[in-house]
């Protein structure tokens, strides 16, 4: 039997691959490289290059394969772009998961794992944020993640599909053996950014703003390990496994910390020049966001080892130090 990784081609989807391969599990791969990077793809996984949305497609490799259960990587995830473009989002992430419950449903497939996010809190009312305030989406992201929960619940009621969803909180990093990392075009996420600025590819890096209401007044988010986070995923693998109910999981390391924090952090782990700029806030950036992980160290023995920022940004400054131009090894064919 075989788990299914759909987006396994992409930053946290390939170091999900990665991982389970490591634990000798039989994994098929879909993705559609709209994103992804086939040189991310392990290659002991099965693949099959194709869009979740294309429902013969999706049925193909259902009949082909005995899979298992199902781990949903596969998702638009730009904040400002799903405000310019909601539909392209709907599309995507709810038009996408729906059809692959329908396969699911169909393949008798009865447990999937799902990465939603905090943006699904919106701006919270409380720090730490737990499971169960409420849910209030301040971007089109985070309604889509949203949304794709809501349809898991009721197809749980309806077709008995159990499902785990994970609320990501800032995933950075990159796998500790160097062999895949983090590659986004355009890379929009802070601690990738700095390191680029640290490379001198970039000139600086702006910071959104230093006037909210925080300490050194930049915004504090909680960052969260790639390798820590994906045994979150085979941790509620596990837990599905063993009959565990339908269940929503925050993913965070319980601390936060400033944009400026991070810099810092940064030039002392790179020991290079990382010049600065402040620029305007980034419109929709809630001040801070940090996880309360305790439903998910209680239910689901999930304890992250390598959450201190300057492992996060050393693992992440390996792998941009190893392949500056990401996976694109050949720059001049470009
Ligand atoms: N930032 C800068 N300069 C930059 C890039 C980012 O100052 O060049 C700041 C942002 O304003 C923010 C912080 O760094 O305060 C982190 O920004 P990221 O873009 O790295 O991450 P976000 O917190 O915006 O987004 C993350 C995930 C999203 C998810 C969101 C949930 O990347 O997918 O958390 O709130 F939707």
């Amino acid at each position: 039997m075989s788990i299914l990784v759909l987006g396994g081609a992409g930053y946290i989807g390939s170091h999900a691959v990665y991982q389970l391969i490591d634990q000798k599990s039989d994994v098929v791969v879909i993705d559609n490289l709209q994103t992804g990077h086939r040189e991310a793809i392990h290659p002991e996984a099965k693949f099959y290059e194709g869009d979740c949305r294309d429902i013969e497609f999706m049925r193909k490799v259902f009949s082909t394969e005995s899979i298992d259960s199902v781990i949903h990587f596969a998702a638009n995830s730009l904040v400002g772009e799903s405000m310019q473009e909601p539909l392209k989002y709907f599309d995507n992430n709810v038009h996408g998961t729906q059809v692959l419950l329908q396969v699911m449903q169909e393949y008798d497939v009865k447990k999937i794992v799902f990465s939603s996010s905090a943006a699904t809190y919106g701006e919270p009312n409380s720090i730490p944020i737990t499971e169960d305030i409420p849910t209030n989406p301040t971007n089109a992201y985070g309604e889509t993640k949203l949304t794709m929960e809501k349809m898991m619940k009721w197809c749980e009621q309806a077709y008995g599909i159990r499902h785990v969803s994970l609320r990501y909180f800032n995933v950075a990093g990159a796998r500790e053996s160097g062999e895949i990392g983090e590659d986004h075009s355009p890379e929009t996420h802070l601690i990738p950014i700095i390191l680029e600025t640290a490379l001198g590819q970039r000139s600086h890096i702006t910071v959104f703003g230093d006037d909210y209401d925080t300490p050194d007044g930049t915004c504090i988010r909680d960052y969260v390990h790639i390798e820590d986070l994906i045994h979150a995923h085979i941790l509620a693998l596990a837990y599905l496994n063993n009959s565990g109910k339908s269940n929503i999981f925050n993913l965070g390391s319980n601390q936060g910390f400033s944009v400026k924090e991070m810099i810092e952090t940064a030039r002392k782990v790179t020991n290079r020049v990382i010049p600065e700029k402040l620029g305007e806030r980034r419109a929709g950036d809630p001040s801070i966001l940090i996880a309360s992980s305790e439903k998910a160290a209680t239910i689901l023995n999930w304890h992250p080892t390598k959450n201190s920022i300057e492992k996060i940004i050393q693992d992440a400054w390996n792998w941009h130090l190893n392949n500056p131009n990401g996976f694109n090894k050949d720059v001049s064919n470009e």
